[in-house]
């Protein structure tokens, strides 16, 4: 069947920066999707970690139309109910004595360093305006946010960009030792690291990094963007790490599809952030708020976050299986509902092939760098539609390792 838009549109009228495949989602509906065609797909890679509750949770349809038929945007010169509710929730159920709304995972991460720096410059000196990040981290793609991520190739071609980034080896609490010092604002970092390849700090490390951080006057900035709103089977992952950060950042899951960022942090941050320091038309908009505040009641549930390990262990169990029969992937990790298959070396780099052979069979998985394939669906998909999945997903790893057996040969 041909289509008034197709793939073919895109390459007309979109910027190149994306590459998406010739299938077009247009119907969304718990953790499946179809396409144009009327193709069913299981859908495991939940809009990069933003559906939450899947598509179209009828409890998120009715909060945002009922807001859609009383108030859309007022800007900030107001500020609006939906916005007080959402920051009251997100203060009482975190370590946060303030809040600031965004509109995204980058421009919430923006707000963390900007505040960082401006602490530091309000309550010491000009010079102490270092911000340690880690090799391999991904923070957004604002030029300060691509410059404090660990992946050169973001940044590069973009330059002059920001100066006053040190990066280092993640989970290496000596070359943070060595290098932390009063010169430093702020250490940030992902609990996980996602986009790396689903890579986890080890609580020893994140332990440290408090420490040095106090020690220091450093801030300890946690980048929750990916790791948040449930996604660990913790409503944020420090919770279980034990360790309180200064600022988090939070976003993706937290509109369940709707786009909001926040940066959440404590008294001491937000006492520097005055009038007129920093802002945006759109944060804390009502149809966001109201949207994130029904995500933030739904997910905010013993038996859902039971239900998130629960999950964890039967996606862990059935890929083990799978594994035991194709011996495709060298490691497979995660926590909570955010899982990494971490390809073995003789497929390095063929992550996407593999995530192309799944869309095929009919399920729809991420990667997170070339050798991982990623997963990361709504945090309430039920097992049955784990199971189909994981079946879909068995089909296109024996295809993928019989189309690759020559590079596995080798
Ligand atoms: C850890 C982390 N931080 C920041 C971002 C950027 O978020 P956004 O794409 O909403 O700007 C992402 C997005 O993948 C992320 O995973």
């Amino acid at each position: 069947m041909t289509h008034v838009f197709n793939r073919q549109t895109f390459d007309e009228v979109m910027m190149p920066n994306y590459a998406p495949s010739a299938v077009i989602p247009v119907r969304g509906e718990g953790s499946h999707l179809w396409d144009q065609d009327g193709r069913n797909y299981i859908d495991f890679a939940g809009g990069i970690a933003v559906n939450a509750l899947g598509h179209c949770h009828p409890e998120l349809v009715k909060v945002l139309t009922d807001q859609a038929k009383t108030l859309w945007h007022l800007s900030n010169v107001w500020t609006n109910e939906p916005a007080l509710k959402l920051a009251q929730q997100l203060c009482q159920l975190t370590f946060a004595d303030k809040v600031y709304f965004a509109n995204s995972g980058a421009e919430a991460n923006e707000a963390a360093l900007k505040a960082a720096r401006h602490w530091a410059v309000e309550t010491f000196s000009a010079d102490k305006h270092e911000i340690i990040a880690f090799n391999n981290a991904f923070h957004g793609r604002t030029l300060f946010t691509v410059s404090t991520g660990g992946q050169p190739k973001y940044s590069q071609g973009f330059g002059p960009t920001p100066g006053g980034i040190t990066h280092l080896p993640y989970n290496d609490i000596d070359a943070l030792d060595t290098r932390i010092s009063h010169h430093t604002c702020a250490v940030i970092m992902e609990p996980i690291q996602g986009e790396a390849g689903i890579i986890p700090a080890d609580h020893d490390f994140v332990r440290r990094a408090r420490e040095l951080c106090d020690e220091n006057n450093a801030l300890l900035i946690f980048d929750e963007i990916q790791t948040g709103v449930g996604r660990t089977g913790e409503l944020y992952a420090y919770q279980k790490l034990g360790v309180t950060p200064d600022i988090l950042t939070t976003a993706k899951a937290l509109g369940g599809g709707f786009p909001i960022g926040a940066m959440l942090c404590n008294d001491q941050v937000a006492s520097v952030m005055g009038i007129g320091t920093h802002g945006s038309t759109y944060g804390g908009n009502p149809l966001a708020c109201s949207v994130a505040s029904k995500v933030l009641d739904l997910v905010n549930d013993q038996k859902l976050l039971d239900g998130v390990r629960e999950r964890h262990l039967l996606f862990m169990d059935n890929l083990d299986e799978l594994n035991e029969r194709c011996h495709l992937f060298h490691q497979i990790r995660g926590e909570g509902l955010l899982i990494g298959c971490e390809l073995r070396d003789r497929w390095k780099g063929l992550a996407r092939d593999l995530l192309v052979k799944a869309q095929e069979v009919g399920v729809m998985v991420l990667i997170a760098g070339p050798n991982v394939v990623r997963m990361a669906p709504s945090l309430i998909i039920p097992p049955e539609d784990i199971d189909e999945g994981l079946k879909r997903f068995g089909i296109a790893m024996a295809q993928f390792r019989e189309e690759h057996s020559e590079e596995s040969d080798a």
